[in-house]
């Protein structure tokens, strides 16, 4: 790209994030002196993987209050750690953010590369870290620049094996000017104007630059090869309660939401359970009622849960205790209220 371009690009793009940019609650204020603080960056990135900036707002501000600093994450026992995180799902992520505290405790690391050999810290973390915690001129892609780049530059290569050529187009634009600044005005693009559907592109920055825009049909980029569909995988989880309080155990720590409180339940399978092989899996004998059915979506696959619920006194290893803790999927099969018995036809007048 020549120079003079590649300047014009990144002045619009700064100037407009001196303007526009979002006041999140990890980004140290304009005016603040000072790096910013390497704890909240890392815990930002870390729970802004797969998940909103709507989301995650009032888990971070909890999160810190609970763990303000890396010296007390380290040292808070997991399952706190966990029940914090209930509700934001990936719960790798917090075991992770917990194992990393531990080594992190003594000391830093200060480039991409050390972030990098962290548990749960990718390429992506590991860019934006060094980026806007330690100003490094890192190249930070994620699915928004991919977004932005395939249209600024009109890339015809479908996704996702365009990624490639679509980071080394966002390597082109880096620079040691304002590294964590440009890192963030590129998301902030890709999630308030270049979105993925209606594109605002008279509020763009680069409205004049943009090849897709130029084409006419800018929300067509990025292509893409279609996606196969996500196989759908069948459960039935056991409500008991008590006192409005339910039964729970906990989790086994290696697989799909691991360590977390939950219902107890059948394993999962690819075929729905009648009700007499899921009460092989019942955690006591009991008259069980059809609650009703959930159904939640995981990466690789879509779950659908249905629900008995019953009284008494559970047998094994468990506790009673609230919808809090538990992950999405389980809390959804908690607050399900039973279908109402049905009314007798009230007869005609
Ligand atoms: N998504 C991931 N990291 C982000 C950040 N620092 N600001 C806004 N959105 C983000």
């Amino acid at each position: 790209m020549p120079p003079t371009r590649r300047k014009m690009l990144r002045a619009r793009l700064l100037a407009w994030y001196d303007r526009a940019r979002r006041a999140l609650p990890w980004r140290t204020p304009q005016d603040a002196q000072g790096a910013p603080d390497a704890y909240r960056i890392w815990l930002s990135e870390i729970m802004l993987q797969q998940t909103t900036v709507a989301a995650v707002g009032p888990y971070y501000a909890a999160f810190l209050k609970r763990f303000p600093t890396v010296q007390a994450l380290a040292a808070a026992p997991r399952e706190e750690v966990l029940s914090a995180w209930a509700g934001l799902g990936y719960y790798s992520r917090a075991r992770n953010l917990h194992a990393a505290a531990q080594l992190l405790a003594e000391a830093f690391p200060t480039d991409e590369a050390g972030w990098r050999a962290l548990p749960g810290v990718g390429p992506y973390t590991a860019a934006a870290i060094a980026a806007i915690a330690y100003g490094q001129p890192t190249n930070v892609v994620d699915g928004n620049v991919e977004r932005v780049m395939s249209r600024l530059f009109a890339v015809e290569a479908p996704l996702p094996s365009a990624k490639p050529q679509l980071r080394d187009l966002a390597q082109t634009l880096v620079a040691k000017d304002r590294p964590g600044d440009w890192a963030q005005a590129l998301m902030d693009l890709g999630a308030t104007i270049c979105t993925p559907t209606s594109p605002r592109c008279e509020l763009c920055p680069w409205t004049d630059d943009c090849a897709a825009r130029r084409s006419g049909d800018p929300a067509s980029f990025p292509r893409k090869t279609p996606k196969p569909e996500r196989p759908r995988r069948f459960g039935v989880a056991f409500r008991v309660e008590q006192g409005g309080r339910l039964w729970l155990v906990r989790r086994p720590d290696k697989g799909l939401l691991g360590g977390m409180l939950a219902l107890p339940s059948t394993p999962w399978r690819d075929e729905r359970w009648s009700k007499e092989q899921a009460l092989e899996h019942a955690p006591l004998k009991a008259d069980w009622r059809n609650v009703g059915s959930v159904r939640h979506v995981f990466t690789h696959f879509a779950l659908t849960l249905d629900v008995l619920g019953a009284r008494g006194a559970p047998e094994g290893d468990g506790e009673w205790g609230g919808v809090d803790a538990l992950p999405t999927v389980f809390k959804k099969a908690a607050l399900l209220t039973p279908p109402p018995a049905r009314a007798p036809r009230s007869r005609r007048a």
